[in-house]
């Protein structure tokens, strides 16, 4: 694992934006428990730049927390660049992955990834995913508390693994779907995020220990799956990432090897479906919590329009964005917010802040989907999806699944709440809710089919 996060860096002494004195372990625990809370009271006593010293993080973590400063970081590639700052995730998602990958190569390696990525090949998913939410609507149709997240993670994973292999054999998925749990929950990932001493491999009880074995076999199945499709006749037909990476060719001309591969697919399947379940959960949870913005999009839905459905999701990707905030290294030294940046050291955008800007959203903490009607957010203030050159490659995709499971289910069911609003918890680099996002969803007189 690479200890870019824990060496000493040269720079250590030099000046960084303000922090607070508590020590880092405080620091972090309140971080992990309250991430909003938090960040906010300190946006409040320091300004829209920051610093906060959290582990796994030597020196302190630059943050920026206002649209001016989010686009800076966002956008102004020479000051701020990614894919190392990423480093932290490597070994989850794979050094070589896109979202690892610092310029100039990961500019190749986008183009390389965008085409089978691209809005117009992600519409023939609609009918796969209205299937899927067909097949799962029992389950959530009890009428008891379910919590939404877990549910929504087995439709959104199954989605990726078809998107990326082009995974259709059931037992197959299962087998892959039980690795990818194993490896991701029970708070596997958390290891990356410990002292770098505890994060290796001390025998098969030690989460690093755990943690490399879980690893493995997500590898193995991927390698598994490479090696089948270069070995199956056709693969040009196929619309699967897979299949349209295996003849792809690079800047230079050059074929990806299989290390490459399996980097690179291994970060999409991270990267893309924990992510997408996390906000169908938010925005359920959300609307159970908030009658008449539900009621008021499950009208418009059944009046054939998606306007409200679209503001919704904006709405729940503002007040609740599943990926907390996007990393960037200063190139060399700097400035941000006309505070100090030491070169390499890690700028961290931090979206929920800027989403809850007063200046930017009036009543930043109300759940009012309607904001988003007929307006346009100020440039860089709503950034759900990161943005510049390193903005998500999946939010096609990722928007088509969210909008088509609340088409569906709402057309079944209208979500009331199990219970009180659940705070938000930082879950690696994902902002979760803390009891899953349950809901009880009561059917509608009016069948889906119906509404055909
Ligand atoms: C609601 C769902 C999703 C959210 C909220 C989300 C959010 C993000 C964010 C914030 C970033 C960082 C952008 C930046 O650094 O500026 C990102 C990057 C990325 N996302 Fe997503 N994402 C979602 C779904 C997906 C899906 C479905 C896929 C795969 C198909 C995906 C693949 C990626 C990849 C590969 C990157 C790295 C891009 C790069 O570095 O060039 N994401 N995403």
């Amino acid at each position: 694992m690479s200890d870019a996060f824990t060496r000493e860096p040269s720079w250590a002494p030099r000046l960084f934006p303000p922090a607070a004195r508590a020590p880092r372990a405080v620091q972090t625990a309140r971080m992990l428990l309250d991430p909003q809370g938090y960040a906010r009271s300190l946006r409040r006593r320091f300004g829209p730049v920051f610093s906060l010293r959290t582990f796994p993080y030597r020196g302190a973590l630059v943050c920026a927390a206002d649209a001016t400063a989010n686009r800076a970081v966002l956008t102004d590639h020479k000051r701020f660049t990614g894919g190392d700052a990423a480093g932290l995730l490597a070994p989850a998602v794979g050094a070589g992955s896109l979202i690892c990958t610092p310029p100039p190569l990961h500019l190749d390696h986008r183009k390389l990834l965008l085409p089978p990525l691209h809005g117009s090949r992600i519409t023939c998913w609609t009918q796969r995913v209205r299937e899927l939410v067909h097949a799962e609507l029992p389950d959530l149709l009890s009428g008891d508390s379910v919590p939404v997240r877990p549910w929504a993670q087995r439709l959104t994973l199954d989605v990726i693994l078809r998107v990326v292999f082009g995974l259709t054999d059931p037992s197959r998925t299962a087998t892959f779907r039980q690795a990818l749990n194993a490896f991701v929950g029970m708070g596997n990932l958390a290891v990356l995020f410990l002292p770098k001493p505890l994060r290796h491999d001390l025998g098969p009880l030690s989460p690093g220990g755990r943690f490399q074995r879980l690893r493995a076999a997500v590898r193995e199945l991927t390698r598994e799956e490479i090696a089948a499709r270069r070995a199956a006749p056709g693969h040009a037909h196929r619309d699967d990432v897979l299949s349209m990476l295996l003849d792809a060719r690079g800047e230079h001309g050059a074929r990806l090897d299989d290390a490459q591969l399996l980097d690179e697919l291994t970060g999409l399947v991270m990267a893309g479906y924990e992510t997408t379940a996390t906000t169908i959960a938010w925005t359920l949870h959300l609307l159970a919590h908030h009658p008449a913005a539900r009621d008021a999009l499950v009208s418009d839905l059944d009046a054939g329009s998606d306007r409200l459905l679209k503001a919704t999701v904006k709405e729940s990707g503002r007040l609740r964005p599943a990926v907390y905030n996007a990393m960037r290294t200063a190139a060399h030294d700097t400035e941000l917010g006309g505070h100090p940046v030491p070169q390499h050291a890690f700028v961290a955008a931090l979206f929920p802040l800027t989403h809850l800007d007063p200046e930017l959203w009036p009543q930043p903490d109300a759940f009012r989907p309607e904001r988003h009607l007929d307006t346009d957010p100020v440039p860089y203030s709503l950034t759900p999806f990161g943005g510049g050159v390193r903005r998500c490659i999946g939010v096609s995709l990722a928007q088509l699944e969210i909008e088509t499971v609340l088409r569906e289910i709402l057309a079944a069911a209208v979500p009331e709440p199990a219970g009180p609003l659940e705070p938000a918890r930082l879950v690696s680099v994902t902002l979760v809710p803390s009891r899953g996002g349950r809901v009880r969803l009561r059917r509608r007189r009016l069948s889906p089919q119906a509404r055909l």
